[in-house]
């Protein structure tokens, strides 16, 4: 078990360095379109000022290449003075006089946020001498940016050999739940898979043939598994270099007398012609675009059936309205089942939010790849990194 915040002691006048994940959407302006992320956060940052913590805030945003004013921090330093009732000040940078200033002039209990760390290029390379330097500014290190778990960078893998370390609330809840799902799913286990990319998820479709009861495809990913099944997928967009490997995954699940079901028909397009129309064969110049109803009722029927349910990827190009009711109809049925509801991935959790279902579920990662990842080996680098509890 990994050391968290609660095993902390003595951190009134201590200089936290806490990693958070707060890579939010923003509009032009500088808007935060969805603040989950940094509202999951508020718990720990309010644990640790409550403690006399002087906490300093490090975080990136989106993959700047050098610094770019629309990835600011700033948006969310006075998202945070809105939410905490200590004081919260913002450094423009990293590393310098600025922030040496800030830190000085903090109160115990008070919060600094400190600008983009992917502004400084050092920060991708873990390079340890820019994380030594950061590491010079505090006194202890807690991660909770679960989110980003996944990169061996400066600041979420570099920090946590330099420095004592704990992880905060937000990184244990993660574990625990994500445990849960691995270590011991409730049966009939239900996984929803959709979303574009084979290659990105085949780790997880293997993971899942052994642990899943049921594996449910959707998402432009199905066409590749229809394809490797020898079902015509007229002009759907197919990974021809990853027929081989769908194969092997139908071929697995066979095997173990595991069931994967693909859609039976389909919602498309007939070439340019814009109007969408029902198929259940994909014939000629027809491309799919999402699930058609006989496939919901499909999936549905093998829902209702779950004790446990994870979902992962869109089932259509749900950002277009022609191509949502699938999605939409999934996220339902899934939100309005009697099993144990869990989802994660960046598509999926902001598809959930749009259709207002949030509170619906009992659980909703905060990562993305993160979360993946975590399910495929049952572990993260900038977790791995972190000191055990003293039992
Ligand atoms: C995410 O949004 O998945 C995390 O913040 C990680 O971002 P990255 O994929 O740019 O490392």
């Amino acid at each position: 078990m990994k050391r968290t915040i609660k095993d902390l002691v003595n951190l009134k006048g201590k200089v936290v360095l806490l990693r958070t994940d707060f890579n939010v959407p923003l509009d032009e302006g500088g808007k935060i379109l969805d603040a989950t992320r940094i509202k999951n956060e508020l718990p720990t940052i309010r644990y640790l000022t409550s403690k006399g913590a002087r906490v300093v805030i490090l975080s990136h945003l989106g993959r700047p290449n050098g610094y770019d004013i629309h990835k600011s921090l700033w948006p969310v330093s006075l998202y945070l003075a809105k939410k905490l009732s200590c004081s919260v000040s913002f450094s423009s940078m990293v590393l310098g006089e600025e922030t040496k200033e800030r830190i000085k002039m903090l109160k115990d209990g008070n919060v600094l946020l400190l600008e983009n760390v992917r502004f400084y290029k050092q920060e991708e390379e873990c390079d340890m001498k820019f994380a030594r330097e950061i590491a010079s500014l505090g006194d202890i290190f807690v991660n909770d940016a679960f989110g980003t778990a996944h990169r061996k960078h400066a600041t979420t893998y570099g920090l946590a050999r330099l420095l004592p370390n704990a992880i905060g609330f937000l990184m244990e809840k993660e574990i625990k739940n994500l445990d849960k799902i691995l270590n011991n799913p409730k049966r009939p286990f239900v996984v929803v898979l959709g979303g574009s990319k084979v290659d990105s998820k085949i780790k997880i479709l293997e993971q899942f043939v052994e642990k899943a009861d049921t594996i449910l495809i959707g998402g432009a990913m199905a066409y590749t598994f229809l394809k490797a099944q020898g079902k015509d997928v007229g002009m759907s967009k197919v990974e021809d270099n990853n027929i081989e490997v769908a194969l092997n995954v139908l071929t697995k699940a066979k095997e173990l007398g595991k069931k994967v079901l693909l859609p039976i028909d389909h919602v498309c397009l007939r070439g340019r012609n814009p109007r969408p129309v029902v198929a259940i064969t994909l014939k000629d110049n027809l491309i799919g675009y999402d699930i058609g109803p006989r496939t919901i009722k499909y999936f549905q029927n093998e829902l209702e059936k779950a004790g446990e349910i994870f979902w992962n990827g869109p089932l259509g190009m749900y950002e277009n309205a022609n191509f949502r009711v699938g999605t939409r109809s999934i996220a339902e049925i899934i939100a309005n089942s009697k099993a144990h509801t869990s989802a994660g991935g960046g598509d999926t959790v902001a598809m959930i939010n749009l259709f207002n279902l949030d509170k619906k579920f009992n659980y909703l990662s905060t990562g993305g790849g993160a979360t993946l990842e975590y399910l495929e080996s049952g572990s993260l680098p900038a977790i791995e990194v972190i000191q055990e509890k003293i039992s």
